[in-house]
C-alpha cells in the first residue's frame, strides 16, 4: 500500500491478443492523472518481444503496412526521438507501407523525417505551434480546424482522443459504415466527426 507521499506503481500486464483500449484508455486517464498526483506507469510482459494485439499472431511481424505514431511528452525530446524518426524515415522506403497515421504529437516524428512535405496535416491543437517548429515541419498545410485530416495514405489526428475517432474513420474507409458503427457501439465511443473540432477554438487557434 502506498504511505500517501510514495508513488503509487502502476502496471499493466499485457499479453497477446489483449484489447487495446481496455488498456490505453484507463492509461491515457492515468497518465493524465499522473501529472498531479505520483504515480509510476508501466506497460509489463515476460520478455521484449513484440506483444501483437491482433487476434491471431502474423507471421513477419516487424513487416507492416500501417504505422501509427503515437504523441505525448515523449515527443518533446529530441534525442530520445531520434531513433523512432530514423526508423520512420527508413519506413518511407517499405514497399508494403499501405497507410502512415499520427495521433497528437506524434504528426511531429514523422515531419521530422521531411516526409510530411507539402502534405495537409493536423496534432494537438494545445501543441499545435510547437509541432510546427520542429526541423522540416514548415512545409506542411497545417490545418487548425479538423479533429483529423486525410490526405492520400497519409491520415494525422488531433490531440490524444482524437486518435480513437480518426481510427473508427479509417475503419469506415477501409470496411464501410456498418463495420465502424459496429465497432463504436461495441466500445461505447462517443464519436466527433472529421470537421467536428470544438478544441481548436477553445484553444484560440480560429
Ligand atoms: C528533413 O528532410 C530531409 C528530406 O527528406 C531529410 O534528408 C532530413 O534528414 C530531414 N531532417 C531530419 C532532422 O530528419
Ligand atoms: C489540402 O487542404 C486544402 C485546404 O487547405 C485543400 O484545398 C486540398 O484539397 C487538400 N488536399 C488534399 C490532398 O486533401
Ligand atoms: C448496413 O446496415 C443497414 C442497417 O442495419 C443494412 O440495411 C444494410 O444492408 C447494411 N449494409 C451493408 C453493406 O452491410
Amino acid at each position: 500500500m502506498t504511505n500517501g507521499t510514495a508513488p503509487l506503481r502502476i502496471a499493466f500486464v499485457l499479453f497477446p491478443a489483449f484489447a487495446a483500449l481496455d488498456v490505453f484508455g484507463p492509461l491515457g486517464a492515468l497518465n493524465m492523472a499522473s501529472f498531479e498526483h505520483p504515480m509510476t506507469l508501466a506497460l509489463i510482459s515476460t520478455d521484449l518481444e513484440p506483444i501483437s494485439i491482433d487476434r491471431k499472431i502474423i507471421d513477419g511481424f516487424y513487416r507492416v503496412d500501417v504505422i501509427i505514431v503515437p504523441g505525448g511528452h515523449g515527443t518533446f525530446d529530441m534525442e530520445l526521438t531520434q531513433p523512432h524518426v530514423d526508423y520512420l524515415h527508413a519506413q518511407m522506403e517499405n514497399p508494403d507501407l499501405s497507410y502512415i497515421m499520427t495521433v497528437c504529437t506524434g504528426a511531429s516524428l514523422l515531419a521530422r523525417t521531411g516526409a510530411m512535405a507539402g502534405r495537409n496535416a493536423t496534432t494537438n491543437k494545445a501543441a499545435f505551434e510547437w509541432v510546427q517548429s520542429v526541423e522540416n515541419a514548415t512545409d506542411i498545410n497545417w490545418i487548425a480546424k479538423a479533429r483529423w485530416v486525410v490526405d492520400g495514405n497519409l491520415w494525422t489526428s488531433s490531440g490524444v482522443s482524437a486518435g480513437t475517432d480518426m481510427t473508427l474513420g479509417w475503419l469506415e474507409h477501409l470496411f464501410g459504415k456498418n463495420e465502424s458503427e459496429r465497432v463504436r457501439i461495441y466500445l461505447e465511443w462517443n464519436k466527433l466527426e472529421q470537421d467536428d473540432d470544438p478544441f481548436a477554438e477553445l484553444l484560440g487557434l480560429v
